[in-house]
C-alpha cells in the first residue's frame, strides 16, 4: 500500500498537481463534490425506485435520466479524486477510511453491472407498463446499492478527519 501511494505521489500527475498553484486543490475538491452529488443524487432516486417507491412511474422512465447522470457523476468524482490523491498520496497511507471507501465504490459499481444483467431487469425495462410489485432481486439490488454508495460517501468524508 505505501509503495503504491509513493508511486502515485511521485507520478507526473502528482507533480503537475503540486505545481498548479494555491487554488487548484480547492477547485478539484469542488469538482469532486459536484461529481459525488450528481452520482449519489441520481442513485438515490434510482435505488428508491428499485425498492418500490413511485411504482406508477415505469422503471425505464426513471432509469433514462438517472443512470447517465450517475455515470457522468462517477467519471467526474473518479477523475477529480485521482488528481486530489496524487497531490499528497503518502499522507493517506495509514488512513483506514481509504480501505472502506474504495471497496465500497467497487461494490457499488459491481452491483450496478450485475443489476443490468439480471433477467428481472431486462423484463421490467422492456415495458412501460407500471408494475404491481418489482421483482425481489431488483429491490435487493437497490437496497445494496444504497448501502454501498452511502458507505462510500460517509467514509470519503471521514478521510479528512483521521
Ligand atoms: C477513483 C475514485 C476516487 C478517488 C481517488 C477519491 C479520492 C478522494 C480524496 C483524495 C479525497 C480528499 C480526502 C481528504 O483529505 O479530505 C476525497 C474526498 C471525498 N470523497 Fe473521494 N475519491 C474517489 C471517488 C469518490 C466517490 C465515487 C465518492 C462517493 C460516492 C467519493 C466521496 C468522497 C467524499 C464524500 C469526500 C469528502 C469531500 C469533502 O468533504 O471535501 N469519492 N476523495
Amino acid at each position: 500500500m505505501v509503495e503504491f501511494l509513493t508511486w502515485v505521489e511521485d507520478s507526473a500527475l502528482g507533480e503537475m498537481m503540486r505545481g498548479l498553484g494555491v487554488w487548484s486543490y480547492g477547485l478539484f475538491n469542488l469538482a469532486h463534490i459536484l461529481g459525488i452529488a450528481t452520482l449519489f443524487g441520481s442513485m438515490l432516486i434510482f435505488d428508491l425506485r428499485l425498492l418500490g417507491l413511485w411504482r406508477r412511474i415505469p422503471l425505464r422512465s426513471v432509469a433514462a435520466p438517472t443512470l447517465p447522470l450517475a455515470v457522468a457523476g462517477f467519471v467526474l468524482a473518479a477523475g477529480s479524486g485521482t488528481c486530489m490523491i496524487a497531490t499528497n498520496a503518502i499522507d493517506y497511507s495509514d488512513n483506514p477510511f481509504l480501505l472502506i471507501k474504495f471497496p465500497a465504490i467497487a461494490l457499488g459499481v459491481l452491483n450496478a453491472i450485475v443489476v443490468a444483467k439480471l433477467p428481472a431487469w431486462q423484463a421490467v425495462t422492456a415495458t412501460d407498463a407500471p408494475a404491481q410489485r418489482e421483482p425481489r432481486a431488483l429491490a435487493i439490488s437497490g437496497g445494496l446499492s444504497l448501502a454501498f454508495w452511502l458507505t462510500a460517501v460517509a467514509s470519503g468524508r471521514m478521510i479528512g478527519y483521521w
